[in-house]
């Protein structure tokens, strides 16, 4: 996937520079193209030959230091990358970049770019949920560049908490996974909604019903789904998931959240896909103070929340309607019933008994039906698998002409 491609590493001051340099050695041995630009802070940490050995390229430090006078460098590198990287990236240059300033090679190199842009940030803790620093990233979300969140765990200013850059291998399949995307978009255009985790039904203000949702399913279809070229929107139930850059997301809480939630996208949606797992009763009376323990047992009244797939069953006009179910015994009996029940064009099935399968782990096991009674039964895969083989087949349902037999 990487043979050919250009990527123009732009690597700012931080420890975590070292890692630059392991990243570009493993995306030079996958066959990249890798031109380098330090900032005049990370040569404070590692010099120029470091990256040119690696690289096998010159490294461009200062503006003004055009090495070819047939171009203007930062234009050229600007133009030359099929994208470009920023890692590790500082609190200064996300600040830089997110108010347009170009004092040095990266941000006047970036300001000339048009190319996808990827910024990894890496720093202290405080640092990184700083207003100030949000608002900037915000502002970059905003511009259309992608960010790689950085890890937890230990920060060399001696914090514990988020502030690593991600793992030079990490950020080789991200790479490798946008470029696969790339060259094929089969959602370009498309409009893709996506429900994810649990729902919570209030009790009182202290206490709530939920269910075992992490929202990996909901979030690799969502993930799977950008890198396919469509613009999605995540209506996420409670999750400590990372954001899935590129997407927009809206939080919600209940039932009734996620179904106002969706209901606004719906018209202009071609995809709807129910991965949560939503409530489908809530308590009666939501009590406005903590409820106090007494003698004997606790009866709670329940009420059923809006079925919002079948509803959406119902109104849908041109969308491609994906339901999960979550199964415990007879899963085709069910799944099959709610293909019919819920009007949806495709129902994804999983035992949640199963090992490998349903809730929180990294795998899962499912059947999918659709609505001319096929079913395609699928090995335990990673979720991410799981996510792309379930948009294949809706791509395969948008473009009936295009299905092929895997
Ligand atoms: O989040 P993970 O930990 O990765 O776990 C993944 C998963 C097990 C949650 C996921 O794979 C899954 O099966 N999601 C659907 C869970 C569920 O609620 O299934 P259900 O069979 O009860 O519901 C059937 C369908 O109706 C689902 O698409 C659900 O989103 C939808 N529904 C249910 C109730 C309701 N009130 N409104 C709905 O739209």
């Amino acid at each position: 996937m990487l043979q050919g491609k250009k990527i123009l590493l732009c690597v700012t001051g931080g420890i975590a520079v070292y890692k630059a340099a392991a990243l570009t050695s493993k995306l030079t041995q996958g066959g990249a193209r890798v031109k380098v630009i330090m900032s005049a802070s990370a040569q404070q940490f590692v010099t120029p030959l470091t990256f040119q050995a690696l690289s096998r390229h010159d490294v461009y430090t200062d503006t003004f230091d055009e090495k070819h006078p047939q171009v203007i460098a930062h234009i050229d590198l600007a133009d030359w990358a099929d994208l470009i990287l920023v890692a590790p990236a500082t609190a200064n240059m996300i600040g830089k970049l997110a108010n347009g300033i170009a004092d040095d090679m990266i941000s006047t190199t970036l300001l000339a770019a048009a190319a996808p842009v990827w910024i990894a940030p890496a720093m202290n803790v405080h640092m990184y949920e700083h207003p100030a620093v949000k608002r900037n990233m915000a502002r970059l979300d905003e511009f259309g560049y992608r960010f790689i969140e950085p890890n937890e765990g230990f920060l060399a200013c001696g914090y514990v908490g988020k502030g690593r850059l991600e793992e030079p291998e990490t950020l080789v399949h991200l790479i490798e996974d946008f470029f696969s995307a790339a060259k094929e978009q089969p959602l370009k255009n498309k409009n893709v909604v996506i429900t994810a985790g649990p729902t919570r039904e209030a009790i009182d203000p202290v206490r709530f019903l939920t269910n075992h949702s992490s929202g990996k399913m909901g979030y690799a279809l969502a993930e799977a789904a950008r890198d396919m070229g469509a613009n999605v929107s995540l209506i996420s139930g409670p999750v400590s998931l990372k954001e899935p850059a590129g997407v927009e997301i809206q939080r919600i809480q209940s039932a009734e959240e996620m179904y106002q939630a969706v209901m606004e996208r719906f018209s202009d949606a071609d995809i709807v896909i129910k991965a949560a797992a939503v409530a489908d009763y809530r308590p009666k009376t939501v009590h406005g103070d903590k409820l106090k323990k007494q003698e004997g047992d606790l009866v709670l009244e329940m009420e059923r929340t809006k079925d919002i797939l079948k509803i959406l069953g119902q109104k849908k006009t041109h969308q491609l309607l994906i339901g999960f179910a979550a199964e415990t015994d007879r899963m085709e009996e069910y799944a099959k019933g709610k293909l019919i029940s819920k009007n949806a064009d495709m129902i994804v099935a999983n035992n949640v008994k199963t090992k490998g399968a349903g809730f929180g782990g990294e795998t899962n096991i499912i059947t999918i039906y659709k609505r001319d009674g096929s079913a395609k039964e699928c090995q335990l895969m990673t979720k991410k698998e799981a996510a792309q083989e379930i948009l294949r087949e809706a791509v395969a349902e948008l473009a009936p002409g295009e299905k092929e037999c895997k």
